[in-house]
């Protein structure tokens, strides 16, 4: 029986458990019901399982029929978003305001899928790493994780994770070697200039005119600081100032993310950024501080991890289901942390049309479950058996 018929035997079960966690979304490090179900079950397939890593990451771990030494992770994450569910689905969010809306019920779902094959099976010699992380969604449940010591207490020689894609066709693969994913800074700009009465403006520092000419000028970074064959994104997300219609504010601030996947443009967007609020703040008399965070890495497979994966899929699936050269997205993805301490590859999985990641009224695809199950149980049975 092949490998995709033999999960498919219980697409079944796994589709009930993907839409029980839809049904109880829980947020960035909150995941205890549904770490609890996912060590429960891991424990029931004969994994040693260890709980509360970071919170409530969980680690599996299966040996295969003999320890070559090879040890290859497979990752998962577990958390919902803060979004009050539009859709009318039966299994729809029980929790107001909280939403499984990217699919990582799906993902949890595929994962345990694989380790269900693979303690059934154990076609394989070394060591399974089922990986199940906390907090992808901008919160660091990857790094977390590693600063918990995840690669020290469970070292791998290689780690792989997937991402479902909404309208992506059903059932393709998707990958690149290098960078496939942005990194991502958030920033925050506070700008504090003199308040006063609306009709007396030049006994005010004006913030709101500041910041709507800053606003402007960080543009420039992208249309005038970058090589235009570089790729960036600035968008500013939020600009708040003032509160009534007769007076001139005291403060105002600007947010946003910036997103590039190479590390000189990274550092240039910054500086930039810091030089034309410092200019601002000098040429107006007010004061301006700029906040920077680094919130996700850039992800970028490795030649010999990218092909390893690409050609899994291609065994698996067929040639023609299988993009293993897509170019670059501006999205951001916490396995990236990851795969900085491990080599590994990442990859898109299309999915059947619907709402897009992070929409209201977004549903998992529970067909391409069986699909990323057999992906991520191939790898170890591959990879653990590569030199
Ligand atoms: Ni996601």
């Amino acid at each position: 029986m092949s490998m995709i018929d033999r999960i498919n035997a219980y697409a079944g079960e796994l589709t009930a458990l993907r839409r029980d966690i839809h049904a109880h979304p829980e947020l960035g490090f909150e995941e205890v019901r549904t770490a609890g179900i996912v060590a429960d079950l891991l424990e029931r397939f004969g994994c040693e399982v260890h709980r509360g890593i970071a919170g409530t990451g969980v680690v599996g771990i299966l040996q295969g029929r003999t320890d070559n030494g090879r040890r290859i992770g497979l990752r998962a994450d577990m958390d919902a978003l803060p979004i009050e569910e539009a859709t009318n689905l039966p299994y729809r969010s029980t929790v107001p305001g909280k939403m499984h809306a990217c699919g990582h019920d799906g993902h949890t779902a595929m994962l345990l899928g694989a380790a269900r094959y693979l303690t059934e099976t154990r076609d394989f010699d070394g060591t399974a790493m089922f990986i199940f992380q906390p907090a992808e969604e901008g919160l660091g449940g990857a790094r977390a994780m590693l600063k918990a010591g995840l690669f020290e207490r469970f070292p791998c020689d290689e780690i792989y994770g997937l991402h479902n894609q909404p309208g992506g066709g059903r059932g393709r693969i998707k990958l690149c070697a290098g960078p496939m994913m942005a990194a991502a800074d958030f920033f925050d700009i506070r700008i504090r200039g003199k308040g006063s009465h609306a009709a007396w403006p030049h006994q005010s520092i004006d913030p709101v005119m500041i910041t709507a000419g800053l606003a402007q000028a960080l543009q420039s970074i992208v249309s005038r600081n970058t090589d235009p064959l570089k790729a960036i994104v600035l968008s500013i997300t939020r600009m708040q100032a003032g509160a009534s219609y007769n007076v001139i504010p005291e403060t105002a601030q600007l947010a946003g993310t910036i997103r590039t996947l190479d590390a000189d443009v990274r550092a240039m967007a910054a500086t930039r950024m810091r030089a034309l609020s410092e200019a601002f703040a000098t040429g107006f008399g007010a004061d301006i501080t700029v906040e920077l965070r680094d919130v996700f890495s850039v992800l970028d497979n490795p030649p010999a991890q990218a092909k390893a994966a690409a050609d899994a899929a291609r065994d698996l699936l067929g040639a023609e289901q299988v993009d293993s050269c897509i170019v670059p997205l501006m999205g951001s993805e916490d396995f990236a942390d990851m795969m900085m301490a491990v080599p590994g590859a990442y990859v898109w999985l299309g999915a059947g049309p619907g709402a897009g990641l992070h929409n209201a009224g977004y549903d998992f695809d529970d067909a391409i479950i069986p699909v990323g199950s057999a992906f991520l149980a191939s790898m170890v049975e591959r990879r653990t058996a590569a030199a």
